[in-house]
C-alpha cells in the first residue's frame, strides 16, 4: 500500500471515541503446553526465560501446574493439566501446544469487561477479586479469535505474579539471557474471508484502529498468497496483525496453520530487541531454530534498503532481515515452529525507527516458508 493511502486509511479508522478502554500493554501470554515442567526447561535454556514463578500441587493447586517465566518486560505463564477431566485437556488435545491467553494490563477491569462485553465481545470470566497476603489481584476474560481469550489484569494492588503462585527470586541456573526486551506484536491467523471481521471486532470492541493493511499482492509467492492488516491499541502500545488466507497455486501457509491448530489462533510473537546481532547469535548456539533465505538476499541489501548500521556480513551469517520505511529500518528473523505442529513460532525484531512489519522481506519468507511446508508435506 502506497504510503498516500495508507495515511488515509488510518485517518478513516483511527479512534473516533476517545479510548473507552485505556490499556498499559500487554501482561502475560499463556499457553497450554502438553508438558509445562519441560517446556518451561525449553524457553528457560534455549530463549533465555528466568522462572519467576510456579504454582502447581506444591502451592495447593490439584488441577494444573503453571510456570512463569521473565525476560525483559515479557512474561510467559506455561499451564498443563493435571487431572483427567481438565478441560483444558480438549485445548491441547484440538489444537497441540499454543497460546491459550494474551493478557492485558488495565486499571480496571470492571470497566474494561462492561465496555468490551456491551460492543460485542463475549465474556467468559466475569469480573473476579482475589485478595491474599500480597494484595489485591482482579481478572476478568472475553474470548478473541478462535479460543483465544484476553484476559484484563489489574495488579497495581498486587506484589509478585498472581494470587496462588510462589514467587522465585533466586538465580535461575538454567536461564541463559538472550536479550529479549518486550513484546513488539501478536499476530492471529483466522480462515477464509474472517480478517475484515476481526479488524471490526477489534475497533468496535476493543477500540483499536487499523494501523496498516497488506492486500494479496504485497503478500505473495509464485505459489501462496495470504492478506494482513495490523491492529493497533488508542495509544499503539499493542499491536495485533490478523491474516487471512489468500488464493494462490498452492496451500497458504495460513490454511496450513488453521488445519493443524484446527481453528484460528495465535501465529506468531515478535519480540523486541536493541540488539538483534547478539539475541540471534545467542538463541542459535542455545538450540533455536531459524528460518534461512537464500544468501542472494544479501548480495545487493544495502541497495534495497539503504545504509544500514550492522555489517551485511553478520546479517548474513544470522539469517537477519532488513526492511526500511519512511520513518528507518527495521530487522527481523523468523524462527521455525516451536512444537511439532507447524503451528506457533517467534519472531525476533529490532526497530531503529523504522515502524514496518517486513512487507520488503514477505516474498523471500514466504519462499522460505514454502519450502519448510514442502518438507511436511503441506504445499
Ligand atoms: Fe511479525
Amino acid at each position: 500500500m502506497a504510503q498516500a493511502e495508507l495515511v488515509a486509511e488510518r485517518a478513516k479508522t483511527s479512534p473516533k471515541e476517545q479510548d473507552f478502554l485505556p490499556l498499559k500493554g500487554i501482561d502475560h501470554i499463556e499457553f497450554y503446553v502438553g508438558n509445562a515442567k519441560q517446556s518451561a526447561y525449553y524457553y528457560r535454556s534455549a530463549f533465555g526465560f528466568k522462572l519467576t514463578g510456579y504454582a502447581g500441587l506444591e502451592t495447593g493447586l490439584r488441577d494444573r501446574a503453571s510456570y512463569v517465566l521473565e525476560q525483559g518486560k515479557v512474561r510467559l505463564i506455561l499451564t498443563t493439566p493435571l487431572t483427567q477431566d481438565h478441560p483444558i485437556n480438549a485445548m491441547l488435545n484440538k489444537h497441540g501446544d499454543g497460546v491459550s491467553v494474551i493478557a492485558i494490563e488495565v486499571d480496571d477491569v470492571e470497566r474494561s469487561f462492561r465496555e468490551t462485553t456491551k460492543r460485542g465481545a463475549i465474556g467468559v470470566q466475569e469480573p473476579r477479586e482475589v485478595t491474599d497476603e500480597n494484595g489485591t489481584y482482579r481478572t476478568a476474560s472475553i474470548r478473541t479469535y478462535g479460543d483465544t481469550l484476553h484476559t484484563f489484569v489489574d495488579r497495581k494492588n498486587y506484589q509478585g505474579f498472581a494470587p496462588g503462585y510462589r514467587m522465585i527470586t533466586k538465580d535461575d541456573p538454567i536461564a541463559r539471557p538472550t536479550g529479549l526486551a518486550a513484546v513488539d506484536h501478536i499476530v492471529g491467523n483466522v480462515g477464509w474471508n474472517e480478517m475484515d471481521t476481526w479488524v471490526k471486532w477489534y475497533e468496535e470492541v476493543m477500540g483499536f484502529h487499523l494501523f496498516v493493511s497488506f492486500d494479496d499482492k504485497d503478500i505473495s509467492t509464485e505459489y501462496s498468497a495470504l492478506m494482513s492488516k495490523v491492529v493497533a491499541s488508542g495509544s499503539e502500545k499493542i499491536k495485533f496483525p490478523i491474516n487471512e488466507p489468500a488464493n494462490g497455486k498452492k496451500k497458504s501457509q495460513i490454511e496450513e496453520y488453521i488445519e493443524w491448530y484446527n481453528g484460528p489462533g495465535a501465529q506468531h510473537i515478535a519480540i523486541a530487541t536493541g540488539n538483534i546481532i547478539e539475541s540471534v547469535t545467542k538463541l542459535t548456539e542455545q538450540g533455536v531454530e531459524f528460518l534461512k533465505v537464500p544468501s542472494s538476499y544479501y548480495q545487493d541489501l544495502e541497495s534495497r534498503v539503504g545504509r544500514i548500521n550492522e555489517p551485511v556480513d553478520e546479517l548474513a551469517k544470522l539469517g537477519i532481515l532488513v526492511d526500511r520505511d519512511d520513518d528507518g529500518y527495521m530487522l527481523q528473523i523468523f524462527t521455525k515452529p516451536v512444537e511439532d505442529r507447524p503451528t506457533l513460532f517467534f519472531e525476533i525484531i529490532q526497530r531503529r525507527g523504522g515502524r514496518s512489519f517486513g512487507k520488503g522481506n514477505f516474498k523471500a519468507l514466504f519462499e522460505a516458508i514454502e519450502r519448510e511446508q514442502q518438507l511436511r508435506g503441506n504445499l
